[in-house]
């Protein structure tokens, strides 16, 4: 199973909240130019970025341990499921990631969300996002606290990538898509 729009709508069943949604459709699109850029699954990398925090508001305890039966019961294969889990490793889940489907997932999970609190602060929106001007917020610890730093440079290193080209295709991914980039 890896159809985008089932799998948008089952995101949308479990997550109400507009902003978790965002979130949810801005690591998709960045899943997506990824994986254009490697020559994977786009359809596959966008699914796994859609549904990776599909139990995190109704199930904030044990995600994403939750979402596991019911990926599973909606078809999601095993490869799918891992990726989602090793997002969360190891501090919720004790499934690596290993797959480069897993190390991208981590790798455009902290970051999208720091890129889109930041954006909030601009009046053009993600429009008036650049790379510099994230890298320079990064340092502001006071700054979207929830957001973890360390996690943001381990994702770059992981897929191997130096991290301010990592910002940039995160930022331009995010830029490019409508769902994404919306006012
Ligand atoms: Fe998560
Ligand atoms: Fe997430």
């Amino acid at each position: 199973m890896t159809d985008l729009s089932a799998s948008t709508e089952l995101m949308e069943k479990f997550i109400l909240n507009e902003n978790l949604r965002k979130h949810c459709y801005a690591v998709a699109a960045v899943m997506k130019s990824y994986a254009l850029k490697l020559n994977e699954d786009s359809e596959r990398w966008a699914v796994t970025g859609i549904l990776h925090d599909l139990d995190w508001e109704k199930f904030p305890d044990t995600h994403p341990n939750t979402a596991v039966p019911i990926l599973k019961e909606a078809g999601y294969d095993d490869e799918i499921i891992e990726a989602i889990l090793g997002h969360a490793y190891p501090e919720r889940t004790d499934v690596p990631r290993t797959s480069n489907l897993s190390k991208y997932l981590f790798a455009c999970d902290e970051i999208t969300g720091f890129v889109t609190a930041y954006s909030y602060m601009k009046p053009g929106g993600l429009d008036d996002v650049e790379v510099k001007s994230i890298k320079k917020k990064m340092k502001d610890k006071a700054f979207a606290r929830n957001v973890n730093r360390e996690d943001i440079l381990k994702g770059a290193e992981e897929i191997g990538i130096v991290f301010e080209d990592h910002l940039e295709n995160v930022i331009g991914a995010m830029k490019n898509d409508p769902k994404v980039n919306s006012k």
